[in-house]
């Protein structure tokens, strides 16, 4: 069963899915599409089955297309059967988004600071980048603050949790400085002087991250949580501190691509398995496509 306000912080009141039964309906919300392009979103994810159009409400439930749905679930189980869910490895892949964004929005406002962005649709695709990663690193603090360091304190009383609080602190005012420079790039024609600005706000962001995240990951590791932890709490933990952090995260139809594509398809695979399958099987590529193309350039293919 599918229910709509499951998806809600994702979409916008956003869901179309189709029912079972001899003459399937299509169930739309909050979101105005005609007959073609319905079926064009349809027959991309292999989902069209009726002819029909119905507007549904906040919190229905309904079934789902039992078949096409089955199948793709089924490929995400195989994956999940393959790579074993732990936390900490969780951590370090949110991390290595995080580590990427950070390393390309440095090389690229440096460079666009020299020669210029080449075109409007490369300014507005590296703001959307640069503003996605902003979005995500608050994120991924706050999921920390309020549910991971207060979960692990208990189970690992020895990691340096103040510490790791204060940093968190540190990261949070350079991010602030960070934020600021890319309105001021966003608002300057000529944007030179911005470019750099937000380059060395970013130095000073690497120079916290990087020692910051070590710490994490010395005291966090696969191996102590492995221990600690049994598999079905690793994916409840999994899905509750994704949800967490994507609930404080957005908008959606940009930060969603930016947390998929800034990791390799393998370790994409594995982030989709804690995010609604609508939202990465039809918003991302279908629905939302044209929204987050300008930042392609940026991202991993
Ligand atoms: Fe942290
Ligand atoms: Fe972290």
């Amino acid at each position: 069963m599918l229910k709509i306000a499951d998806l809600n912080h994702w979409a916008g009141g956003l869901i179309v899915a189709c029912e079972n039964g001899k003459d399937p309906i299509w169930k739309i919300h909050s979101f105005s599409l005609d007959m073609n392009s319905l079926y064009h979103l349809g027959t991309k994810i292999g989902l069209v089955t009726g002819r029909r159009l119905h507007t549904g409400q906040p919190g229905d439930t309904f079934s789902a297309g039992q078949k096409p749905i089955m199948e793709i679930r089924m490929k995400e189980a195989d994956m999940a059967e393959a790579n074993a869910s732990n936390v900490a490895l969780d951590l370090l892949r949110i991390h290595s988004i995080i580590t990427r964004a950070l390393s390309i929005t440095s090389e690229k406002s440096q460079r666009f600071a020299q020669d210029g962005f080449p075109d409007a649709s490369t300014k507005e695709g590296f703001l959307c980048y640069a503003r996605s990663f902003v979005s995500v690193l608050h994120g991924h603090h706050l999921t920390e603050n309020e549910l991971a360091f207060p979960y692990f304190r208990e189970r690992l009383p020895d990691a340096p949790y103040d510490l790791l609080i204060v940093q968190h602190q540190e990261l949070v005012h350079v991010l602030d400085e960070v934020k600021a420079a890319i309105e001021e790039v966003s608002a300057d024609r000529q944007a030179a002087a911005s470019l750099n600005r937000l380059n060395q706000a970013l130095r000073r962001l690497a120079d916290l991250w990087h020692p910051h995240i070590g710490i994490e990951q010395d005291h966090f590791t696969a191996a102590k949580l492995e221990a600690l932890i049994n598999r079905e709490e690793h994916i409840r933990l999994g899905k509750l501190f994704a949800e967490h952090g994507q609930k404080h995260m957005g908008p959606g139809y940009l930060v969603v691509p930016f947390l998929l594509y800034n990791l390799t398809p393998e370790e994409r695979v594995i982030l989709a398995r804690n995010m609604p399958f609508l939202l990465t099987h039809l918003l991302v590529p279908v629905v939302w496509k044209a929204r987050w193309a300008s930042m392609r350039p940026f991202l991993l293919s």
